[in-house]
C-alpha cells in the first residue's frame, strides 16, 4: 500500500451525492437572468445545394419571436471551426449537409422559438449529395490529403507469405449520446463584453470563436464551464456553434440568451464517431505470425475538416494495437461527404484501428485453424525491441503479462473447450469467446496541446480553492486534481474546493481530451501548490529560526522542529507577514517529439494497457445476442483513485460495447439521419450490462514515464476493451460453419449477425 493520504484512495466523485439527487447545477439549471431569451436553429429540407431564397416572414411573425438571426447579423467572422475556417455558424450561399443551420430564432420562450423555426420557406437548388465514404472515394472527394505509414516491400512480402488474406471490413460510427445535450447561455456585460456559459470540453476555443465572430478581443469574452453531463468528445469542438449562436443573440438583442438543442436536433446537427471502410491484406506463416500487412481506410469525415486529421491519424497510430508488423502499409483517406462533420469520440479514432487489428487476427486464426489467442500471442510486441509503424520503440510493454494473467483468471482455455462442446450439440444457440488486448498511446498527437495551467488560492482559514484548465464531464477530473492538491499540502480533501473552469482564471487552456486531463492538470496543480508551499515553508522556517528542511506538512499540520501549527495557522501567519498565498502552475508534457511531416519522433509519452475476455450467446434464428460474461484487467499505473478508475473502465467498456453491437447510425440515400432519437438509436441500458462482469485493475507497476504520482490515463482506453465483444460474436458466428471466415460488419446488430450466418 502507498503512503499517500489522499492519492490512491477510492474517494467518491465530488458530486456523486448531488448528481443522484438531481441537485447539481448544469447550465439549464442555472437561475436564468431576468429577460433571458431562447434560441432555436432552423434548417432546410434539402441535403446540399445552392440557397435560392430564404423567406423568414412567417418566422418573424410567429408568436414570441424577438429576432431571427442569419449570417447577416454576424459583425465579423461567420465561422466556428477549430482550425480550418470551414464551419459556418450560419450557412450562406450553399448548404452541404442535411441539418446544416441557416438561421436561428430568438424568442421569449424556447417552445416559441422552436415552433417559429419550422415556419421558414427555404428554396434550394439541390445537387446530388455524396453520402457514404465509398461514394466520396469514388468521386475523389477528400477533405484532407491522405496520409500513410509504410515500411518494407509489403506487396511482395504478402504475396510470398505461406498464407494470405484479402478482405474488406465495415466499421460503423457512433453518436456520443451525452445525457446533457449541447447548450450555452450568453450574458452581456459592459459594452463589448460577455460571459458565455458553455457545455464545452474546450472553453478557450469557445471564447476565441465568440470573440472572432463578434470582432472583439479574446480578453473581452469569458467562457465558463462548471460541468458537463457527459461529453465523450462530442463537445471538444462542436459546442462552439451553439455558444456562438447564444452569444450572437445576446449581442444583437442586448439580453441574455440561451441555446439548448433539442435531442433530435442535437443528433442531426452534431458530428459523431467516424465510420470506416477498411480494405486490407495480410501475409502470415503457419502459426499466424504476421509478415506483412496492408490496409486502406476510407473514412467518412463529413462536410468539414473539424478535427478529423487528429482522429484519423490516431486510427493509423493504433492499427498495430498490440502487434508487431515487420512490414506494413497503412493509408488513411479522409473523405469529404455531404453529412454532418464527424468529430472526436472517446478513443479519438483509436478504436477503429484497434478493432481492425483484432478483426484481422480473427481471420488469420480461422485460416490457420488456431485459437485466436494463440495468434495474438504470436504477434505481441516484444519489449524494447520492436518498432511501431510510426517509428516509436515500445519500452513499457506489459501486453503479454496482462494477457496471460487474464487468460488464467478468466479460465479461458477451459471455457473454450466447454464452448466447443456446447456449440457441437446446440443447434440454434451458439456461444463465442474472445480475449483481446489494448495498447493505447497517451498524449495529444498535436504537440502544442500537451500543456496545462492551474490556479491555486489558499485562504486565511486554511481552505484552498483549486482551478485548472480542464473540464469536468463526469470523468472525475476535478476530484483527481483536488486529491493532488490535498496530498501536496497534506490536508484533508474536504478543505479543497473545486471551482468552475473559466478562461478568466486559466488562460489558453487546451481541450480536456486525449485522456490526458489528469496527467496535465494534475501536474499543473502540483506545480502551483509547490510554489505556495515553498513560500509557506520559508516563512515557517523564519518564524522558528530553522532550516527549511526541518519544515514538514503533515496531516493538516506544519511541523517545525519540536513545534507544530495547523496548516490554517500558517496560512494566517503568511497573510499577516504579507506573503502571497496564491499561485499559478504550469506543465508541458516532456519527450513528445512527433513531427507529422517527416513522420519521425515519439507521438506518445507512454502507453496504457488492458485486456478483456468476453463471452456471448447468439440465437442463429433471430440474430439476437447477449453478452454473458466479461472479465477485464486494466492497467492504470498507480491509480490516483481506484473508484473513479473502475467507473471509467466499466463505463468505457459498456460504451464501446454499444458501439460494436446495438448502436447503428442509418443515413438514408439523401443523407438524412433516420436514427435521431433513442427510439431508433439504441445505446446500452442497465439490462445490457454483462450478467457476469468482473473488472479489476492490473497490479500497479506505476508508470515508467514521470506522470502525476505515476498514474496512467484511463478515460478512453477502456472503450477498446469492447473489441473482445465484437470478436466473441465473430467467433460465435464462425462456429456455424467450420473454417469459413464470416463477413460481419460492426455493429453486430441482429440483422448483421443473421446476414453473416446466412452468407457463410
Ligand atoms: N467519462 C464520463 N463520465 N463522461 C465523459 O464525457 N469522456 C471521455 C472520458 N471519460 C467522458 C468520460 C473522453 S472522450 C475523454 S478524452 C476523457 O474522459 C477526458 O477526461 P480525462 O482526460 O480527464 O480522462
Ligand atoms: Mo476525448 S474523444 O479525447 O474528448
Amino acid at each position: 500500500m502507498s503512503n499517500y493520504r489522499t492519492i490512491g484512495k477510492p474517494h467518491k466523485h465530488d458530486n456523486a451525492r448531488q448528481h443522484v439527487r438531481g441537485a447539481s447545477q448544469y447550465i439549464d439549471d442555472k437561475l436564468e437572468p431576468f429577460g433571458t431569451l431562447h434560441c432555436a436553429p432552423g434548417y432546410a429540407a434539402e441535403t446540399c445545394g445552392t440557397i435560392e431564397s430564404i423567406d423568414l416572414s412567417a418566422v418573424k411573425a410567429a408568436e414570441g419571436v424577438v429576432h431571427v438571426l442569419t449570417a447577416a447579423d454576424i459583425p465579423n467572422v461567420n465561422d466556428c471551426s477549430p482550425a480550418f475556417g470551414d464551419d459556418p455558424i450560419f450557412a450562406q450561399a450553399e448548404i452541404t449537409f442535411h441539418g446544416q443551420v441557416i438561421f436561428a430564432v430568438v424568442a421569449k420562450t424556447r417552445l416559441q422559438a422552436r415552433h417559429a423555426a419550422k415556419c421558414a420557406k427555404i428554396k434550394i437548388a439541390a445537387t446530388k449529395p455524396l453520402i457514404t465514404a465509398k461514394q466520396g472515394r469514388e468521386a475523389d472527394s477528400h477533405i484532407l490529403p491522405p496520409y500513410n505509414f509504410s515500411r518494407g516491400d509489403v506487396d511482395n512480402l504478402i504475396n510470398s507469405a505461406p498464407h494470405k488474406l484479402s478482405e474488406t471490413f465495415i466499421i460503423g460510427g457512433q453518436e456520443q449520446f451525452y445525457l446533457e445535450g449541447q447548450i450555452a447561455l450568453a450574458v452581456p456585460k459592459d459594452e463589448g463584453e460577455m460571459i458565455v456559459y458553455s457545455g464545452t470540453q474546450h472553453p478557450a476555443e469557445v471564447q476565441h470563436t465568440v470573440a472572432k465572430m463578434l470582432g472583439v478581443q479574446d480578453a473581452a469574452i469569458v467562457c465558463e464551464t462548471r460541468r458537463m453531463g457527459g461529453a465523450f468528445g462530442g463537445k471538444e469542438t462542436q459546442g462552439a456553434q451553439w455558444a456562438a449562436i447564444a452569444a450572437l443573440a445576446a449581442h444583437v438583442t442586448g439580453k441574455p440568451a440561451k441555446m439548448r438543442l433539442d435531442r433530435d436536433d442535437d443528433m442531426i446537427m452534431t458530428g459523431k464517431r467516424h465510420d470506416f471502410d477498411c480494405q486490407w491484406s495480410v501475409g502470415f506463416d503457419d502459426n499466424g505470425t504476421i509478415q506483412a500487412m496492408k490496409v486502406n481506410y476510407d473514412t467518412r469525415c463529413g462536410t468539414s475538416a473539424d478535427i478529423s486529421m487528429g482522429v484519423t491519424d490516431r486510427s493509423m497510430f493504433h492499427t498495430d494495437n498490440a502487434y508487431f508488423y515487420p512490414a506494413c502499409d497503412i493509408t488513411s483517406q479522409r473523405i469529404k461527404t455531404n453529412t454532418v462533420s464527424n468529430t472526436a469520440f472517446r478513443g479519438f479514432g483509436g478504436p477503429q484501428g484497434v478493432l481492425f487489428a483484432e478483426r484481422m487476427i480473427e481471420g488469420i486464426a480461422i485460416k490457420t485453424g488456431q485459437d485466436a489467442l494463440d495468434v495474438r500471442a504470436a504477434n505481441y510486441y516484444r519489449d524494447g525491441k520492436d518498432i511501431t509503424p510510426y517509428g516509436m520503440k515500445i519500452t513499457d510493454n506489459i501486453i503479454a503479462e496482462i494477457m496471460s494473467e487474464l487468460e488464467k483468471t478468466s479460465d479461458y482455455r477451459t471455457r473454450r473447450t466447454e464452448i466447443e462442446k456446447f456449440n457441437k450439440t446446440s443447434r440454434f444457440l451458439k456461444k463465442g469467446l474472445a480475449l483481446t488486448p489494448v495498447k493505447f498511446g497517451i498524449a495529444f498527437t498535436l504537440k502544442h496541446l500537451n500543456q496545462a495551467g492551474a490556479l491555486v488560492h489558499v485562504y486565511n482559514d486554511g481552505s484552498v480553492q483549486i482551478n485548472h484548465g480542464g473540464t469536468e464531464m463526469g470523468q472525475g477530473l476535478n476530484l483527481k486534481v483536488a486529491q493532488v492538491v490535498a496530498e501536496e499540502f497534506s490536508i484533508d480533501l474536504s478543505s479543497v474546493k473545486i471551482t468552475a473552469t473559466s478562461t478568466e482564471k486559466v488562460p489558453n487552456a487546451t481541450p480536456t481530451a486525449a485522456s490526458s486531463g489528469s496527467d496535465l492538470n494534475g501536474k499543473a496543480a502540483q506545480n502551483a501548490v509547490q510554489k505556495i508551499k515553498q513560500r509557506m515553508t520559508k516563512l515557517a522556517a523564519e518564524i522558528h529560526n530553522l532550516d527549511i528542511h526541518k519544515i514538514h506538512f503533515k496531516n493538516n499540520k506544519v511541523f517545525c522542529g519540536q513545534f507544530d501549527m495547523t496548516f490554517a495557522e500558517l496560512a494566517q501567519q503568511a497573510f499577516l507577514n504579507r506573503i502571497s498565498l496564491s499561485a499559478t502552475g504550469f506543465y508541458a508534457t516532456p519527450n513528445i517529439t512527433w513531427d507529422r511531416d517527416t513522420k519521425t519522433g515519439n507521438p506518445f509519452l507512454y502507453f496504457s494497457y488492458g485486456a478483456s475476455c468476453s463471452e456471448v450467446l447468439i440465437d442463429t434464428l433471430t440474430g439476437e445476442m447477449r453478452v454473458t460474461r466479461v472479465d477485464i484487467l486494466h492497467d492504470v499505473g498507480t491509480s490516483l483513485n481506484p473508484a473513479i478508475d473502475l467507473g471509467q473502465i466499466e463505463g468505457g467498456f459498456v460504451q464501446g460495447m454499444g458501439w460494436l453491437t446495438t448502436e447503428e447510425l442509418v443515413f438514408d440515400e439523401k443523407g438524412r439521419l433516420t436514427t435521431h432519437a433513442p427510439s431508433t438509436y439504441k445505446i446500452p441500458t442497465a439490462f445490457d450490462i454483462p450478467e457476469d462482469f468482473r473488472v479489476n485493475l492490473a497490479p500497479s507497476k506505476g508508470n515508467m514515464a514521470d506522470t502525476i504520482y505515476k498514474s496512467k490515463a484511463v478515460g478512453e482506453p477502456p472503450v477498446m476493451l469492447a473489441s473482445s465483444v465484437y470478436c466473441a460474436v465473430f467467433d460465435a458466428v464462425a462456429s456455424c460453419k467450420h473454417g469459413q471466415i464470416p463477413n460481419l460488419p460492426a455493429p453486430t446488430t441482429p440483422e448483421a449477425i443473421l446476414t453473416a450466418i446466412n452468407n457463410l
